[in-house]
């Protein structure tokens, strides 16, 4: 994937298919979509009845003959057409007038770093039959880098961290490019999981996904206390009956080590292939942290006390990654600096 931003420049539309949810910026009108990437289809019909935020709360409430998909898989797209369908009905009129008015309508797409060629190629095709005329591949990382402000161009390192719902992707940046990268498989469903099965193991008890949330937000101690043990709601693995237990909140701290473990060997992956130089300047510098799942309670203070750096989460960790492509199509980025071999 190479940055152009003279190429950038001429798209009208920045857009962001994650694994968990769908963000599209609009050229002169900001960010315009910012939904679930979930659709939900009638399997009789084939028709679409529901798609993002209405689509995901009918997740495992469904009748038989209604499926509840989600078209994008560890930031790859595996089903075009439904993310075709998905995309169309969420941007509907916001920008087909864009479309309209110009015939040769470029996008410009953030995949995570070292997607495969067929992923890319899904992206691709993913926008074309959605009439886009070219389409403009960038790295997440650079992208999220430059939405959470970081001074990418400069020739000292900065390390970003971008914890999606599929994917972690580790980065050091110098210069407007990536010097040493990373892409972990592990993200917030797999923590999301992680907490299911610790239930289902000590507790017997089964939860819905969409049950983890507020278990989190205790976890995080949204109110300033964290309590011991907090009620979960969920049903009997083998009665089938509706049950509630008390789970203590330290054993479910203990459970998510292990996906978060491995977040952190991908920063240290990242770390000893950087240069020397580099890591000195990390040192004072520290690591940023954006993705939705930057908001996971407890990982800012696991980086820092593994990697004795300072960590901080961006202001607005889910949306930085959408926001620093905007910014690129918007020409907001110096050209010189992020790609010095641009005209
Ligand atoms: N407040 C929060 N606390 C904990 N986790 C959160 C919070 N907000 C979002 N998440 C998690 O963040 C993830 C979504 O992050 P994000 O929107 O960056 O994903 P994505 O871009 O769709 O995924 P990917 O980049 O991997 O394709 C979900 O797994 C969700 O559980
Ligand atoms: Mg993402």
């Amino acid at each position: 994937m190479t940055i152009s931003l003279a190429q950038l420049r001429r798209c009208s539309a920045a857009i962001d298919i994650g694994a968990a949810r769908t963000r599209v910026y609009v050229k002169n009108q900001g960010l315009v979509v910012d939904e679930p990437t979930v659709a939900a289809i009638n399997t009789r019909s084939g028709a679409l009845l529901a798609v993002g935020a209405q689509a995901e709360v009918m997740d495992g409430r469904t009748p038989d003959y209604i499926r509840v998909v989600r078209p994008v898989s560890n930031g790859t797209v595996v089903d075009i057409d439904m993310a075709q369908r998905l995309l169309r009905t969420l941007v509907g009129d916001k920008l087909r007038k864009t479309w309209r008015r110009r015939p040769t309508m470029r996008a410009a797409v953030c995949l995570p770093y070292g997607s495969e060629p067929l992923a890319q190629r899904a992206a691709v095709e993913t926008l074309t039959g959605l009439g886009a005329r070219r389409v403009e591949l960038v790295d997440t990382l650079v992208a999220a880098a430059v939405g959470c402000g970081l001074p990418v161009e400069q020739p000292e390192a900065t390390m970003i961290v971008v914890c999606g719902a599929g994917t972690t992707q580790v980065a050091v940046l110098s210069l407007g490019s990536i010097v040493a990268a990373e892409t972990v498989p592990v993200g917030g469903n797999a923590i999301d999981h992680a907490v299911i099965q610790h239930l289902r193991l000590h507790h017997e008890l089964m939860l819905a996904g969409q049950a983890v949330r507020p278990l989190q937000l205790i976890l995080s101690g949204g109110d300033g206390v964290t309590p011991g043990s907090t009620e979960v709601h969920g049903r009997d693995v083998i009665s089938g009956m509706a049950r509630s237990v008390h789970v203590d909140t330290e054993r479910v701290r203990d459970a998510i080590t292990t996906p978060l473990t491995s977040i952190l060997d991908g920063i240290g992956a990242v770390l000893r292939r950087c240069p020397p130089d580099l890591v000195a300047d990390l040192g004072e510098r520290g690591i940023v942290l954006a993705g939705g799942s930057a908001l996971i309670p407890g990982l800012e203070p696991m980086i820092h006390q593994a990697t004795n750096m300072p960590v901080h989460t961006a202001d607005h960790p889910d949306t930085c990654a959408v926001m620093g492509l905007g910014a690129m199509i918007e020409g907001k980025v110096q050209p010189l600096h992020l790609d010095p071999m641009d005209p």
